[in-house]
């Protein structure tokens, strides 16, 4: 390693390190009674999330579209100490359901301090086989409805010095991954347009602030079944990744990395294409 290269890896590190450290202290009390909408949480991340905010003693929604599953999640919810636990089936493949989602969260809930957006649409591992319409459909589900629900949410979190947590990808910064390519095009896109909002917001002063998360690979089901076997980066527990995303957005950061190292990668596409190239290309162990 040259000495330029050590000393910008070494800033780098310090920089991390100095975010990490001024960040405000999580506090848990915080979450006592706060109004949150969750998405995607029939399973992985956001079945995770909605059992902390319910430790929390939150009062939550939650949606995904299987209602049998949500129902399950919802009752251990109880349990685990939510002051209200509720959920509501959608599809956000729906052009009309996501704006549905959070008029049920207003009304039930009275009101938003959280829009949790997590879930996605399941899409193909491997070559692009040249279906625009499943990129089509990927957007929708990945894309249009975070920005659907996020608009028809924001009135409610400006009032409230809400916070909107969009949950995203390694995929959605710099960094591209093979054989995932519509899934990639919409983190980017989600990346892009609430990366944009983010500074119209703070430019305005608003009472919102706005999280982007950006995870690595997260040993949740629907993760483990489609790319687990195909790649050697390891996966990381979708409990701790769902307590981290809390804690970003209760403490009001712009961005969270999780696992750390996903900070290096996205920023590691600027120093050099090829070392880049390199270690994305190898993390696959076979082309699916
Ligand atoms: C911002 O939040 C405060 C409460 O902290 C509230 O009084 C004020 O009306 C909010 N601003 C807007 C534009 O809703």
């Amino acid at each position: 390693m040259g000495t330029f290269t050590k000393i910008l890896v070494a800033s780098v590190c310090v920089c991390f390190l100095a975010v990490k450290w001024t960040a405000p202290a999580f506090d848990a009390e915080s979450l006592r009674g706060a109004r949150v909408l969750v998405t995607g949480a029939s399973s992985g991340i956001g079945e995770q999330m909605a059992y902390h905010y319910a430790r929390f003693g939150a009062k939550i929604v939650i949606t995904a579209r299987r209602e049998k599953v949500l129902e399950q999640v919802v009752e251990k919810c109880r349990t685990l100490g939510a002051q209200v636990a509720l959920y509501v089936a959608a599809d956000m493949s729906s052009e009309s359901e996501p704006q549905k989602v959070v008029d049920f969260a207003l009304e039930k809930l009275g009101g938003l301090d959280y829009l949790v957006v997590n879930h996605i649409g399941l899409t193909r591992v491997g070559m692009w086989d040249g279906n625009v319409q499943h990129i089509r459909w990927l957007m929708q589900a990945n894309f249009f409805s975070y920005v659907q629900m996020a608009w028809r949410a924001l009135d409610s979190l400006e009032r409230n010095k809400g916070s909107l947590i969009i949950v995203s990808s390694v995929a959605g910064g710099l960094a591209t991954i093979p054989f995932v390519a519509p899934y990639i095009a919409t983190k980017h896109a989600l990346n892009g347009f609430f990366g944009s909002l983010y500074h119209e917001l703070s430019m305005k002063k608003s009472n919102v602030s706005i999280t982007i998360c950006t995870l690595g690979l997260i040993d949740t089901q629907t993760a483990m079944v489609n790319v687990g076997h195909l790649t050697s980066i390891p996966a990381y527990p979708a409990t701790d990744a769902a307590l981290n995303i809390i804690t970003a957005g209760a403490t009001r950061q712009p961005e969270l990395y999780y696992p750390w190292f996903t900070f290096l990668v996205n920023i590691m596409k600027d120093w050099s294409t090829t070392a880049t190239d390199y270690v994305l290309q190898n993390s696959f162990k076979e082309i699916p």
